[in-house]
């Protein structure tokens, strides 16, 4: 079982004014890796605010793993890569290249997504884009790896020698 946070970067989302539709997505995709989301908020694109509740997250709740989706593009307001990056500690490229190689094969605007993945301590931060549709696909490729990772990050294995 892994501890999972959510965190919605939306300025409208955060104001009421926009459904999230994305976090319902991930919620709904982690429980295949046996993720359970005890954390959820939406939290308006500020860099400050978002790299705060990153960090409470991962010092204060211990969470295994952290999504944010949305705020990876290049609109002005869209900093949530660049909150990413105030926190962690180790940077993990993998995993945003694969997103992006993968789902430019279904649209060649994912390699407009900024989005970024690290390690702070023992949890792992990972950035999705905002869309459900870019967060169903983007998770599709990136899901079954991560199991074996978060073990290793917890020290609950430390063997790669087997599985796929
Ligand atoms: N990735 C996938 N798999 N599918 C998509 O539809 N949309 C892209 C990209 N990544 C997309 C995707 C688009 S249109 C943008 S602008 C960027 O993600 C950034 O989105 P964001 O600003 O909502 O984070």
């Amino acid at each position: 079982m892994y501890r999972v946070g959510i965190i919605t970067a939306s300025d409208k989302g955060s104001r009421g004014e926009r459904e999230d539709l994305s976090g319902p997505v991930i919620k709904k995709k982690v429980a295949e890796i046996k993720g359970r989301v005890e954390h959820y908020v939406i939290l308006p694109d500020d860099r400050q605010t978002i790299a705060e509740r990153l960090k409470d997250w991962a010092d204060n709740q211990g969470l295994d793993l952290i999504f944010t989706t949305g705020g990876t593009g290049f609109g002005p307001r869209d900093v949530t890569p660049e909150a990413t990056l105030d926190v962690v500690e180790r940077l993990v490229p993998g995993i945003p290249e694969a997103m992006r190689a993968e789902s430019m094969k279904i649209t060649p605007r994912a390699m407009l997504s900024r989005a970024t993945a690290g390690i702070r301590g023992k949890t792992l931060i990972i950035n999705l884009p905002g869309s459900p549709k870019a967060v169903e696909e983007s998770l599709d490729w990136i899901l079954p790896a991560l199991p074996h990772g978060l073990d290793i990050l917890k020290g609950t294995t430390g063997e790669c020698a087997r599985g796929g």
